[in-house]
């Protein structure tokens, strides 16, 4: 039992019971252009596409109190002038009932004090706004008056920028109100967007009007902070609230702030209603634009209209894989926490949450090919605008960016040995998912020069690394490979990856079972000569007696091998080499024993050990993370998800399904306040056993993790696999398990498969029966877009 909260009955919710969790507890509002991070106490920041670029409000990194500022409301009752907010911060008010709805991208807060029942609904509109619909309830048997003072601290424009030059940043701001309309504006005269600190800036200003506007009538208004805080204070208890009276301030320089004053009547025994908007509109439409929206907006039917619809969206969303499993937990991640946690990974890729500030890397490209399998049942459309954008972060030579921004283009090349090899993954994800081989033919420019068909972008990807191995085959290690802090062993150009490696024999696998169904067979044997010539050398130079090394080093050294004092077996190279089919049977068991033996703990299997305690500069960063955390032996849940793969592709499902419960994150296995994060959601790490605060997560939401995990359960363990011919039933279940069902829509059609295992156990599959027919394999052929089919499948 988690004491802050629990899963509502239908799983669609999380439910906060009590505002001081160990950490906020943070949701996503968006509309794919205007997003909102929410906490559970009403902290957190909103900016419109770029985080970074074009952030509209600010949240400060390492703030104390933490989680300050967010998006908040104050209550203050005239007579007594005592004022407290609804969402417990920032006043930190004792409540007297308090609770905090997470649903899909939406959340609910609803508190109770001083007799006075609050309702607030967040969720982000159709444009580009921000709701937050309020209700409130005197439960005295007196009428009483009060003001509601809605506030939000303004960032307008580059997040970094107002972060480390504030003093100057300030100067073209610019808050003011249109008492006509009773709509706050606040733009930046000046807008910076060149990376880095330059001095060539381009002569703009930012491009967008804020705007901020109630239903109720407004009778003051601040755009100052200062003026609204006063001297010496905080969000805690700002001047203009405990007097009850704001300031009216506009200003063409100072820290920017949209507070809005609402008096408010409550009856006895009613409910009032209203709505509060923050926006943004571009301003070559002008604030006419921002004039039209609030209308719209104030109009409390078409907030619950939109509301409704938000809710229907995630529904047909989910409608797409559905499993009732004997095990309410796997339902729960399948059918909605681990598809809400993917659809907003490959959203914001690692560029914002609490833990990627949103100010520096852009959109990471081995990352955001792996986020597009979040996406590809329920929208496909989306995954292949994402591929088509990001061929074009890829050179005539087939090597590709490491990182871009979408927003303002351009980014860094770095020459990660793995990063074009995610390229073609995604591409092929697609084809099987989605049968749209016409994507192949699609014709983009390439960053440097000229154009390729993605069949081209993808080839070159392929043909670039193949070019890059080294004399013993090997992808080189160059700056680092999917681990980033193995950064200075192969950075002379003479280190190997065995991760890449592994890899690399999975893609050329995956391609060439591509290029056999576009016919061109000569091609697809020839990288499939590539891919033995490469797992051949793994066996003959990398095989450790018990495991496969993790690389060999610039200096000649290995790592990842008994002979080394630490650092001695790493998971990655173990799951890899099965996914890869690098290792023979005999070896693909002992590594995964090995790895089983030495790095399980109780939150599942590390990614190395022993952790390094000694830093080692011919390794580099993981060495000098503290030992248990991060990518220097934490249980890091990206490669405990890729060793639940391995184990189901070698049929070992007790194994691969401890491991998968161990990593849920609702099962924090120390206790919940020291795991601390979000028990919905995915963190990219657990701290190990080899650190004291053992237990301990961080790095929730975006995170390869998720993507990888909800493969994992779906494909693989209760093996629902789209293939180019169909969707291929290979299930992996536990023991015990004697029938489950999936409703999955594939190519247009839905299939209702009902999986018995009786004897509740055996992972072969004996028999598949569709609409009555039974089948010879395991592939259910493609049934009409638009036909139900039903499916029987009987495993043993
Ligand atoms: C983080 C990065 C990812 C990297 C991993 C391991 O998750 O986003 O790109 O592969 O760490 O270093």
């Amino acid at each position: 039992m988690n004491p802050y909260g629990y899963f509502s009955k239908d799983d669609h919710e999380f439910v906060i019971t009590r505002p001081d969790t160990p950490a906020p507890w943070v949701n996503y509002l968006t509309n794919g252009r205007y997003t909102a991070l929410l906490s559970h106490t009403g902290g957190g920041y909103s900016f419109f596409v770029s985080p970074r670029d074009s952030r509209i409000t600010r949240w400060r990194y390492n703030s104390l109190p933490v989680d300050r500022p967010g998006r908040y409301l104050y209550l203050r009752e005239r007579k007594s002038g005592h004022f407290w907010s609804p969402t417990w911060q920032p006043t930190c008010v004792q409540l007297d009932a308090y609770s905090c709805r997470h649903g899909l991208n939406y959340s609910r807060i609803l508190s109770g004090h001083e007799g006075v029942e609050a309702e607030l609904l967040y969720f982000v509109g159709e444009d580009d706004l921000e709701l937050c619909k309020f209700r409130f309830r005197n439960k005295l048997e007196q009428p009483r008056q009060f003001d509601l003072f809605a506030s939000v601290e303004l960032c307008l424009g580059h997040a970094l920028v107002d972060l480390i030059n504030q003093p100057n940043d300030q100067h073209f701001n610019e808050v003011l109100f249109d008492a006509g309309a009773q709509v706050l504006f606040a733009t930046k005269r000046y807008w910076v967007t060149f990376s880095g600190a330059t001095v060539k800036q381009a002569n703009q200003a930012w491009d967008h009007w804020a705007f901020m506007a109630s239903s109720l009538p407004v009778i003051g208004f601040d755009g100052s902070r200062s003026e609204f805080i006063g001297r010496w204070r905080s969000e805690e208890n700002p001047l203009a609230v405990e007097e009850g009276r704001c300031r009216n301030s506009a200003i063409t320089s100072g820290d920017a702030v949209g507070v809005l004053q609402c008096p408010l009547e409550l009856p006895p025994g009613q409910w009032v209603e209203g709505v509060i908007l923050l926006g943004v509109v571009p301003k070559e439409q002008g604030r006419e634009a921002a004039l039209a929206l609030v209308q719209k907006y104030r109009d409390l039917s078409e907030v619950d209209r939109q509301f409704a619809r938000l809710g229907e969206h995630w529904e047909e969303y989910l409608s797409h894989c559905q499993a009732r499993t004997p095990v309410t937990e796997v339902d729960r991640m399948v059918n909605v926490w681990n598809p809400y946690q993917v659809q907003t990974t490959f959203q914001f890729s690692r560029s914002a949450s609490y833990y990627h500030g949103g100010l520096l890397f852009g959109r990471g490209y081995r990352d955001s090919c792996q986020d597009q399998y979040g996406p590809l049942k329920a929208r496909s459309e989306q995954v292949k605008e994402r591929i088509l954008e990001m061929s074009r972060y890829g050179l005539r030579d087939g090597s590709v960016y490491h990182l871009y921004y979408p927003l303002t283009g351009g980014g860094e090349r770095t020459g990660h040995s793995d990063t074009p090899l995610w390229f073609p993954l995604s591409v092929t994800s697609y084809l099987k998912e989605t049968g749209d081989w016409g994507l192949l033919k699609i014709e983009t420019p390439y960053a440097d020069e000229g154009k390729g068909t993605i069949y081209e972008h993808l080839m070159g990807n392929i043909r670039y690394v193949l070019a890059h191995l080294s004399s013993r085959h090997l992808p080189l290690f160059g700056p680092g490979d999917w681990n980033d802090t193995l950064d200075y062993l192969g950075r002379q150009g003479r280190g190997e990856s065995v991760m890449s490696a592994g890899i690399l024999c999975y893609v050329l696998r995956e391609t060439a079972r591509m290029l056999e169904r576009l016919g061109r067979t000569k091609d697809a044997e020839a990288l499939e000569e590539r891919r033995r010539q490469i797992a051949d050398s793994v066996n003959e130079h990398c095989w450790d007696g018990r495991w496969y090394i993790r690389g060999t080093r610039d200096d000649g050294g290995v790592i990842g091998s008994s002979r080394c004092d630490e650092g001695q077996i790493f998971l990655n190279a173990q799951s890899w080499m099965v996914i890869g089919d690098v290792a023979s049977p005999e070896r693909a068991l002992a590594a995964m024993d090995a790895a089983r033996q030495l790095l399980d703990t109780p939150k599942g299997p590390k990614i190395l050990h022993p952790a390094y305690t000694r830093i080692d500069p011919g390794i580099g960063l993981a060495t000098r993370c503290v030992p248990g955390k991060k990518e220097n032996g934490a249980v890091f849940n990206h490669a405990v998800a890729w060793a639940i793969l391995a184990e189901s592709l070698l049929g070992r499902s007790e194994i691969a399904f401890d491991y998968y419960t161990k990593a849920l994150p609702f099962n924090p296995v120390v206790e919940p306040d020291r795991y601390e994060v979000e028990p919905y959601v995915y963190a990219e790490y657990v701290t190990s056993p080899d650190h004291p605060t053992f237990g301990q997560a961080s790095h929730s939401w975006l995170t390869g993790s998720a993507v990888w995990m909800l493969r994992d359960v779906t494909e693989h363990i209760l093996g629902i696999q789209p293939d180019y011919e169909g969707l291929r039933i290979q299930p992996c279940v536990p023991a015990g398990w004697k029938e489950y069902r999936v409703q999955r829509k594939f190519r247009g059609a839905q299939y209702d498969i009902r999986v018995a295992i009786p004897e509740g156990r055996g992972g072969t599959v004996k028999r598949v029966v569709v609409d009555g027919a039974a089948l010879s394999g395991p592939v259910l052929p493609l049934a009409k877009p638009g036909s139900t089919v039903q499916v029987e499948v009987e495993v043993g």
